[in-house]
């Protein structure tokens, strides 16, 4: 026979470990920091019904600048950590760790691991849909040090489409811009236009700009401001939603496995205060988040 105490000791222990009792399957978000909330903005918004579990590395990041080892083993960290919490399905909604650790992950990592589960990235399907809006062929793509340099979206969009020309240009300060709130500032502006003019000094035919961090979507006008009307910008928000729906239509085990209890629980392995003040200009609403140790 259990006495109490055994029951107290599995609730207090699951507890702990952030596994609780219930039969939750929530959807996985995981980014370094905030940026991911601008992708689960637009995942709710197209998939209001499933539960959803949302992961930021504040702790860690910021991962652009860091090596592909360490972006690698960061993000296995935290996938691990959201299948232990139930996650069924993962997406990366972080580019410079869709851009480092998903492929690594996929075919390394989750064939012992986790057969059965899923991780997905950001890069696919705005890759996917980027020929479609081009018209001239010539893209660019504006992202992290380290989406830039893994190459990622040139590689991918010559798969779908090998015809069209790729320009890339890394934006350093873009992102420590925006977690400075410097959005607004006047010399924001400086910056914005040298790596726009930098990009398309590269190729003048890009009539077509992929914005490659999950941050800069919160610099949309300023980006505006400094580039020809004519150029259009791809934000990822509704593209990675796009992109799910697709997915789960194709793979409806996948949806099957995945709980509808219109929930979102929010996680950081930073300060929780920290976290739920700069969430909202990301996610658009007022978070409560809990911290998490990896
Ligand atoms: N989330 C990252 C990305 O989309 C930007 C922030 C970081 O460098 O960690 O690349």
């Amino acid at each position: 026979m259990y006495g109490i105490g055994f029951f107290l000791f599995v609730y207090l222990k699951t507890e702990n470990n952030t596994n609780t009792l219930s039969t939750k399957k929530p959807i996985g978000v995981f980014d370094s920091g905030f940026g991911g909330l601008t992708i689960l903005k637009g995942i709710v918004k197209q998939l209001p019904e499933y539960d959803y579990l949302y992961l930021g590395d504040n702790a860690r990041a910021p991962y652009g600048p860091r090596s592909f080892e360490t972006v690698y083993e960061y993000t296995l960290e935290c996938v691990k950590k959201l299948f232990a919490m139930d996650c069924e399905l993962v997406i990366l909604a972080c580019n410079t760790a869709s851009a480092k650790a998903l492929r690594n992950i996929q075919q390394k990592d989750l064939p012992s691991l986790a057969p059965n589960k899923r991780v997905l990235g950001v890069i696919r399907p705005t890759t996917e849909v980027v020929g479609k809006l081009s018209k001239t062929g010539h893209v660019g793509v504006l992202g992290t040090i380290g989406t830039v340099t893994s190459n990622s979206y040139p590689i991918e969009i010559a798969k779908f489409y090998p015809e069209i020309t790729v320009h890339q240009e890394a934006c350093p300060m873009w992102v420590p811009i925006v977690e400075n709130n410097e959005i607004e500032n006047e010399s924001t502006d400086v910056f914005i236009k040298q790596h726009l003019d930098n990009l398309l000094n590269k190729d003048k035919n890009i009539d077509t700009i992929i914005l490659g961090c999950t941050h800069y979507p919160l610099l949309i006008n300023k980006i505006k401001k400094h580039l020809p009307a004519n150029i259009t910008l791809l934000s990822q928000g509704e593209i990675v939603a796009d992109g799910l729906v697709d997915y789960l239509k194709r793979h409806p085990e996948m949806g099957q496995k995945c709980t509808k209890g219109n929930s979102i629980e929010f996680y950081t392995t930073d300060s929780t205060t920290n976290f739920d003040k700069a969430a909202s200009m990301f996610y658009g609403k007022e978070v409560k988040s809990k911290h998490l140790e990896l």
